[in-house]
């Protein structure tokens, strides 16, 4: 195992019951709160009544910046940061999904540290200080409601990008699974995929001396793969949704990847789709995993891959090479079984746009993707055209 430091200190509130606590802690922050949601869904299922409501209870007042978009726009950022700065708002509260959290952690950063909210996304400015953040997750797949990351969308550029740091970890966020029954059978598939792709993300990596992070890897897609469809049948599955929910937070926190050397390799290759097409992200995940397993797969990586599917699925096959392919072909059918349309072409992409996605993939990743095996361009490339 590496060297590693694990920092998390996010205050977790879990469970239904828990809204006054949450709001007192808000209050111990300030008595100011920018309320950050997106599209309406919060209003329409009650959630933000529930919060507010605890809120003003605590003596805390709001403002409201709604119309968060699924994949966050910086346009909304930027309105956001204006309303911040006018109304002299002393802490961020986003009550929604990952694009919420996200707009809402560059919010906070913006205006304290100033200047133009996109140049932090692309690293040409500092965050050298944020608003406290307090969120209230109403959907489970990214994780941000306990790390320290933030994907926003720039429309103009055509760019869809990922930048952090600590000064926006939430300092406590709610969890009340019960919020998430109202959550649509495809976003709870694709959340689904998106938390077992940050465990995979995690988890496929050469180097295997990291045997308890590995070991907390298989738990959480074993999870995912028991409670995932039960969800997506049942909606108002409080296990399901209890267990999705927190394997949402742990599969991004830093846990699974203390202690390895990683880097990321299928999220690159995703958020050029949501940038160009718009795309959900956890069913772009979902389609470009099992193509990206395929692509990769060899005798050096055939061990782990077979690992993942005695583990996971509890395939019996000895032989690694047949064990590892059969592991790719089950995780799609797994995809597939929930629902999650399966092929680029069914989410609206277009194949004349392969080229360019995989030349910008790869420039954004610096010129190669560092993964569980090397990507160069022409890896992006045939990759996305298997999943044609
Ligand atoms: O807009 P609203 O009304 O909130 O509706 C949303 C949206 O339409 C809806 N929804 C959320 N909670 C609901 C609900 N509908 C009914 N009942 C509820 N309780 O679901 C739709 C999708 O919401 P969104 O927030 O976009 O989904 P998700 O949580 O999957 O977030 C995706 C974004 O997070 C980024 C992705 O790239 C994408 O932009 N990611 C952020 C990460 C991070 N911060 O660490 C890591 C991830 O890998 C990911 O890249
Ligand atoms: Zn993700």
């Amino acid at each position: 195992m590496k060297d590693f430091v694990f920092h998390v200190p996010t205050k977790i509130f879990f469970g239904e019951g828990h809204a006054a606590d949450f709001a007192n802690e808000v209050k111990a922050y300030g008595s100011k709160a920018l309320i950050v949601y997106g599209g309406g869904s919060v209003k329409q299922n009650g959630i933000y009544d529930d919060i507010v409501g605890a809120l003003h209870d605590a003596g805390v007042e709001t403002v409201d910046h709604g119309g968060i978009e699924p994949n966050p726009r910086v346009d909304s950022v930027r309105a956001g940061v204006e309303k911040a700065k006018e109304h002299d708002i002393d802490i961020v509260v986003p009550i929604g999904g990952g694009s919420t959290i996200d707009a809402a952690k560059l919010i906070a950063a913006s205006t304290v540290s100033g200047g133009e909210p996109w140049d932090i996304v692309i690293k040409k400015q500092a965050v050298t200080g944020a608003l406290p953040i307090a969120s209230v997750l109403t959907l489970a797949a990214t994780g941000s409601e306990m790390d320290s990351g933030s994907v926003i969308t720039n429309l103009e550029t055509k760019e869809k990008l990922g930048w952090g740091s600590p000064e926006v970890l939430p300092k406590t966020s709610l969890l009340n699974p019960a919020y998430t029954k109202t959550v649509s059978p495809y976003q709870t598939a694709s959340g689904t995929a998106d938390i077992m792709s940050h465990t995979m993300e995690n988890y496929f990596s050469i180097d295997d001396s990291a045997y308890l992070e590995d070991s907390f890897s298989e738990g959480l897609l074993r999870t995912c793969i028991h409670y995932g469809p039960l969800a997506v049948k049942e909606p108002d599955n409080l296990e399901a949704r209890s267990n999705l929910m927190w394997a949402s937070s742990w599969a991004i926190n830093g846990l699974l990847k203390s202690g390895k050397t990683q880097s990321w390799s299928v999220h690159p290759m995703e958020h050029e789709l949501s940038a160009y097409f718009d795309i959900t992200h956890g069913v772009g995940l979902a389609i470009l995993t099992p193509r990206w397993l395929r692509h990769l797969l060899s005798d050096k990586t055939a061990p782990k891959i077979a690992r993942f599917g005695r583990r996971v699925f509890d395939i019996r096959e000895e032989d690694d090479m047949k064990a590892a392919e059969e592991a790719i072909d089950t995780l799609y059918d797994f995809f597939k079984s929930i629902d999650i349309p399966m092929s680029l072409r069914e989410v609206g992409v277009e194949e004349d746009a392969l080229e360019k996605m995989a030349k910008s993939c790869i420039e954004h990743a610096g010129g190669v993707i560092r993964g569980f095996v090397d990507l160069h361009e022409d890896d992006v490339l045939a990759i996305y055209k298997a999943c044609f």
